[in-house]
């Protein structure tokens, strides 16, 4: 299976073949494959690293690519992508995400960031476009935990359908074929299933074993929603912002560090098998081939057993690692204000 592009990039012998990975049929029909490369560099992996990854990972069989405006990468994928179809890849079968950055969620602002994103990626289309947080509160990329917008609010209904609004007419208009949410709770995609003309067809939520959100996965799954997995892995590399003392790590876990040994894989790839058996979408993100590769083969090989998917099924801690601090809209909240812990929206 090689096929040599004129540009230098092509499919690698060692790869997975794309038609092997597992996929999700979303309530449109579409197809989603069940695994996606993460493009977010956690503010210390420069662009350029970030794009030859996803170059590397389309080589090796990756086809769906997770992106954001303010992951700040976009035009070094774009130019990657560009590659990876040139070498022989149809756009078809790719499958790219964006999300609208909180500070454009005014009417006005939503289709010109749109066409930034599709201009950078230098598509003509995209697959899904998430709006990435339910508020319009936003920080400059490195910032520190203490860091507030001033200007902050909590979550405004009819401010959020309006920017929504501006989401499906993206649909109307054929520049996205789904668009969905991020970051939201239950009461908030209640509101949001009443009043949508286009209802999401994926909501991009924190997964992983540690931080299992039962309750979430299954208000979507039961809405056909599909839940997309981040920080699969439990982020290990996750900017200091969104890191506290009592958070645990995954990939620590005995029970992970067991079942990794018996399989001779290491502990993160036992996250992303998990994921992907338990049907959310992981989008775990690497920049080392060795890393990418062996989350790609992890899902199309040697599954886990139901002991070992029972064991990992008791070990959610609840432990969530992207708490949002810098979100929050008045002095002296808990970042679980954001989060309506209680099930209802907190103000
Ligand atoms: N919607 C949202 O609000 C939101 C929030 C956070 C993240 N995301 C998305 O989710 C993606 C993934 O989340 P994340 O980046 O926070 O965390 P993650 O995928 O859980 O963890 C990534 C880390 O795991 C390491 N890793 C990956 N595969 C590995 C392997 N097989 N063996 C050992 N180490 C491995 C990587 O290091 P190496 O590079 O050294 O391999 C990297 O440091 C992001 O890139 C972004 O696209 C979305």
């Amino acid at each position: 299976m090689s096929l040599v592009s004129n540009v230098g990039w092509s499919i690698a012998e060692d790869g997975v073949d794309p038609q092997r990975v597992p996929q999700r049929r979303l309530y449109t029909g579409a197809m989603m494959p069940a695994i996606g490369l993460g493009t977010f560099g956690s503010d210390h992996v420069p662009g350029q690293e970030v794009a030859e990854a996803v170059k590397g990972a389309a080589a090796v069989g990756y086809r769906h690519f997770d992106c954001a405006a303010v992951y700040g990468n976009e035009r070094l994928i774009g130019a990657a992508l560009q590659e990876v179809m040139a070498g022989g890849v149809r756009r078809e079968e790719l499958w790219v995400t964006s999300k609208l950055w909180n500070d454009k969620h005014a009417e006005a602002d939503v289709i010109p960031a749109f066409m930034q994103s599709l201009h950078d990626l230098q598509l003509d289309y995209l697959d899904l476009y998430l709006i990435h947080w339910p508020f319009p509160n936003h920080h400059a990329p490195g910032v520190d935990v203490n860091s507030r917008d001033h200007n902050a609010r909590p979550y405004i209904h009819a401010e959020y359908m309006k920017t929504w609004r501006q989401l499906e007419l993206l649909v109307d208009r054929g520049l996205v074929r789904h668009i969905g949410t991020s970051n939201m709770t239950i009461p908030k995609l209640e509101l949001l299933l009443r009043d949508a003309r286009i209802k999401p067809a994926v909501n991009e939520m924190e997964l992983h074993p540690h931080f299992q959100q039962p309750a979430l996965f299954d208000f979507v799954r039961r809405h056909g929603i599909e839940p997309i997995g981040y920080s699969p892995i439990g982020s290990p590399g996750r900017p200091a912002r969104d890191r506290t003392p009592d958070d645990t790590v995954d990939i620590e876990d005995p029970v992970i560090v067991e079942i990794a040994a018996r399989h001779g894989i290491h502990p993160a790839v036992v996250c992303i098998k998990w994921a992907v058996q338990r049907g959310q979408t992981p989008i775990p993100f690497s920049v080392k081939r060795r890393n990418y590769l062996a989350n790609l083969q992890g899902v199309v090989s040697d599954p886990l057993t139901d002991d070992e998917m029972k064991a990992i099924a008791g070990i959610d801690k609840g432990c969530r690692l992207i708490k949002g601090q810098v979100f929050l809209w008045k002095e002296n909240q808990d970042w679980r204000d954001l989060w309506d812990e209680d099930g209802v929206i907190v103000q």
